[in-house]
């Protein structure tokens, strides 16, 4: 006998996604200007709720950088070896320190031609030269070696370094009491010693300039960007522990179906492995993918299949749920558990974040959104007179030649969007290659985001964005609701994107 279907859709409610709602302006005692758009994610602060994906179009080190110092945090993609994503989260460690605490030094024995190659390898303009037992004995800065001759190249650092009246720091020095000493000296690098005069840190001019330039960037105590990176189910283990090494903040297990055995094994196993890093664990889009990824010790939540906009899980498989009903059921069932979601997928614009929170996320990653900047990887198209970038999805065909091929044609748990099931060594596409609008710098466009955020808490009364997740009201719209929504009736002259 046939068994009959599962009847439950048709006693349910309608799933949404962002264009089927609106905001409701409610009363309104704040300011855009004033309302904080700082959010929590498991311990770690970001004063701009923003992740950026883990795409090959999207995240490298250069793109992860800028987000941080904007306030918000990217996730290294995956495609590309364990060495390398290792070295594009120390490239993003070492952009920026409060203070070094492990600074490249140079023995006193070392030439000139050395020290050149070591700064210039790291890209700093100075090292501190120390002896055998860690005893700082100068100083090498670019300003000492701007005129050497060729021959001079190959005479040892201490014929050229500062080592008379070194001015250094005890351990425990503080970035305000640091800026005093290199302003009062007026050098750049300020080496701090213990007792015994070991080098135990270096705090430079540079960094702190960073740190004044942007305040509100996402830092680790020791006052390096903060970052993440994904990993999937396959090789989860050695990948998480080269980027644990490298100094990572976040892991994401980044699949197309976290609800699946693979994914929550794996979730377990890094969480018990490196119970200090933060976890982040999907996708999913129900109550029981939730739990099932909390029990399994996700100390946050990815919610979206089959939103994204380079997407064609819906289409191939037949699967998914529109994201704003996936948004919350997702964070509904979180909340029980003192969780955070993050949405993930399907937002373009700043209305789509503002609406993401009123349904119950905590962050918002974006991929579309932020493959146009210069940041991102790939060249620049000009494809009809107009500026492109190149974006495409993790499970599209190009994605998943060459070295993707092995790690996303794993099997269906692989990556978001990762094709279906192995048929055969077949593999079946889940995502398309395409192009986004150029959007310029990275700063620029995260200013516009955070901008739309700010007024659409403004009409929503939310001084901040707890508040804008539990006293929002959220209308449906229909189709002729969404047309007035747009420009209409009206030839669009102006280029830009809302
Ligand atoms: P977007 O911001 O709407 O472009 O969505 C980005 C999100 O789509 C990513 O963070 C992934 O969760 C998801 N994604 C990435 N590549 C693919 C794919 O090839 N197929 C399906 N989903 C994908």
């Amino acid at each position: 006998m046939l068994s009959l279907p599962n009847t439950e859709l048709f006693a349910g409610r309608d799933a949404l996604t962002f264009d089927d709602v609106l905001v409701v302006p409610g009363w309104s005692e704040v300011l855009p200007s004033e309302v904080s758009t700082s959010t929590t994610i498991a311990g770690i602060d970001l004063r701009l709720p923003l992740l950026s994906a883990a795409m090959d179009t999207v995240t490298e080190a250069p793109l992860a950088i800028s987000l941080a110092r904007e306030g918000g945090i990217g996730i290294l993609h995956r495609n590309m070896t364990i060495l390398e994503q290792a070295a594009q989260v120390d490239r993003v460690k070492r952009s920026q320190a409060g203070m070094i605490t492990a600074p490249v030094s140079l023995s006193p024995n070392a030439t000139l031609a050395d020290a050149e190659a070591l700064m210039s390898r790291h890209s700093i303009s100075g090292v501190p030269i120390t002896d055998d037992d860690e005893r700082l004995v100068g100083i090498l800065t670019n300003r000492d070696i701007r005129f050497c001759t060729e021959a001079e190249y190959h005479r040892p650092v201490t014929d050229f370094m500062t080592s008379r009246n070194l001015v250094t720091a005890p351990v425990g020095t503080s970035l305000e009491d640091a800026v005093h000493i290199l302003h009062e000296h007026r050098i750049e690098k300020l080496p701090l010693v213990d007792a015994q005069g070991r080098l135990r840190g270096l705090i430079t001019v540079k960094d702190i300039t960073k740190r004044v330039q942007k305040p509100h960037a996402t830092l680790d105590p020791e006052g390096r960007l903060r970052v993440g990176a994904a990993i999937g189910v396959n090789d989860a283990m050695e990948r998480a522990e080269a980027l644990a090494h490298a100094g990572v903040d976040v892991l994401v297990i980044d699949t197309a179906h976290g609800h699946s055995r693979g994914v929550i094994d794996t979730v377990a196993d890094v969480k018990q492995k490196w119970p200090e890093i933060v976890v982040i664990g999907g996708n999913v889009v129900t109550r029981e993918g939730v739990q099932a990824l909390v029990s399994a010790g996700a100390d946050v939540v990815k919610v979206g299949v089959g939103a994204g906009s380079i997407c064609t899980t819906r289409i191939v498989a037949g699967a998914g749920m529109p994201q704003l009903t996936a948004i919350y059921e997702c964070a509904t069932a979180a909340a029980d558990l003192g969780v955070p979601v993050i949405a993930d997928g399907g937002i373009v614009t700043s209305g789509d974040i503002v609406k993401a929170f009123a349904a119950g996320a905590a962050a918002v990653m974006l991929g579309n959104a932020l493959a146009g900047v210069d940041e991102a990887p790939g060249d620049l198209e000009l494809v009809d007179g107009s500026m492109w970038k190149t974006y495409r999805g993790m499970g599209s065909a190009g994605a998943m030649k060459g070295r993707a091929a092995d790690r996303y044609a794993g099997g269906q748990m692989g990556a978001p969007g990762a094709g279906g099931p192995d048929h055969g060594g077949k593999h079946v596409p889940e995502g398309v290659e395409a192009r986004v609008r150029y959007a310029g710098a990275l700063s620029k466009l995260v200013s516009q985001l955070a901008g739309g955020l700010r007024s659409g808490m403004g009409y929503a009364g939310a001084g901040n964005l707890d508040e804008l997740r539990t006293a929002t009201r959220l209308v449906r719209v229909t189709g002729a609701g969404l047309r007035e929504s747009h420009p209409h009736d009206v030839q669009v002259v102006t280029d830009s994107q809302w």
